[in-house]
């Protein structure tokens, strides 16, 4: 039960924005479009809690077509946090986001480490530690990539479909064309093995996805990037697990700055690790 006055709702577009503002404060570096592909995507994925008409807290709430869903940009306006407040809306996001899945469908997060005690209490599990590198891009471009542009977009959707838990193509279509999005992809024997963008965000640009069926296509595609993005900040999301990708990330110059806690509910349909050296974003999986 919430106190009186207060109230949940799907989010308005100014409050998405106010949303990705206090994102901007916390330090997450949102990037440019990540909001308006997600809100596109799927129209109820950002809720809100309301006192009267003013956002007090919010987060996502994505749901992959019913398949899998993600939570994630979970934040309460500083003057209302410690009251009990964020757990309700935590909550209340988890029950409406199972509410829309189909019953056997995962959620996944990527939650700050201090918080993970609280998501299991909130029936989660810790899979692994998703780690932020950065630092200022630099690199070469490699003969190998072709421009993600001039790939078949069927031939792309499939390759992502091997590397996220379920089919996500209206999704996936939609960030690799947000506005400033630089991408490759390398093919071998015309076989796609790889391909990466870079997003441009807050402060610099983000890599992610970065899927490749060995390091060193994923070097060949990172260089690359990083070479289109020279001098710019930039930060990729590395799967622990990956040791390969952690290790390429340094020897780009990258240094762990932040980190998450992977976690899920249910039974997440299983992805090979090895072969992601960035995940998607933290916020939408
Ligand atoms: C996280 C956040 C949304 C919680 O909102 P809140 O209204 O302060 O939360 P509540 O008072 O309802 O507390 C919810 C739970 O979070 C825990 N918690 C809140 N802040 C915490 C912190 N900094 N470290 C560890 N636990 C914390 C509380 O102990 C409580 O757990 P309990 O109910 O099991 O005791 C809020 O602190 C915030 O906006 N933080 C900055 C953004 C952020 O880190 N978001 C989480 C991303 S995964």
């Amino acid at each position: 039960m919430l106190p009186d006055l207060f109230s949940f709702g799907v989010m308005q577009d100014h409050e998405a924005d106010e949303l990705n503002d206090w994102a901007k404060k916390e330090g997450w570096n949102p990037g440019l479009s990540d909001q308006i592909v997600a809100r596109q995507f799927d129209r109820e994925a950002f809720i809100a809690l309301r006192k009267n008409n003013e956002l007090v807290g919010g987060g996502s709430i994505i749901s992959y077509d019913g398949l899998y869903g993600f939570m994630g940009l979970f934040i309460m306006r500083v003057d209302y946090r410690g009251q009990g407040l964020g757990a309700k809306l935590w909550c209340y996001r988890r029950d409406r986001l199972i509410g829309r899945l189909q019953s056997t469908a995962a959620i996944g997060m990527d939650g700050v480490f201090n918080m993970a005690p609280f998501y299991a209490r909130g029936g989660f599990s810790l899979a692994h530690r998703d780690l932020r590198y950065e630092g200022i891009a630099k690199g070469y471009k490699s003969s190998e990539v072709r421009v993600l542009n001039n790939i078949p977009f069927e031939t792309l959707d499939a390759y992502d479909k091997k590397h996220f838990p379920v089919p996500r193509s209206a999704f996936i279509k939609a960030w690799i064309s947000q506005p400033g999005v630089m991408g490759y992809a390398i093919f071998k024997h015309d076989h796609l093995v790889g391909y990466g963008v870079a997003r441009p965000c807050h402060q610099g640009y983000k890599i992610g996805p970065l899927f490749a069926d060995s390091t060193d296509i994923a070097e060949s595609i990172l260089s690359s990037l990083l070479a289109e993005i020279k001098g710019e900040k930039v930060q990729i999301d590395i799967p622990e697990p990956n040791q390969s990708a952690l290790k390429l990330a340094t020897n780009f110059g990258l240094v762990e700055s932040f980190g998450c806690a992977r976690m899920y509910r249910g039974n997440v349909n299983p992805v090979p690790i090895k072969n992601i050296y960035s995940v998607t974003s933290y916020e939408f999986g």
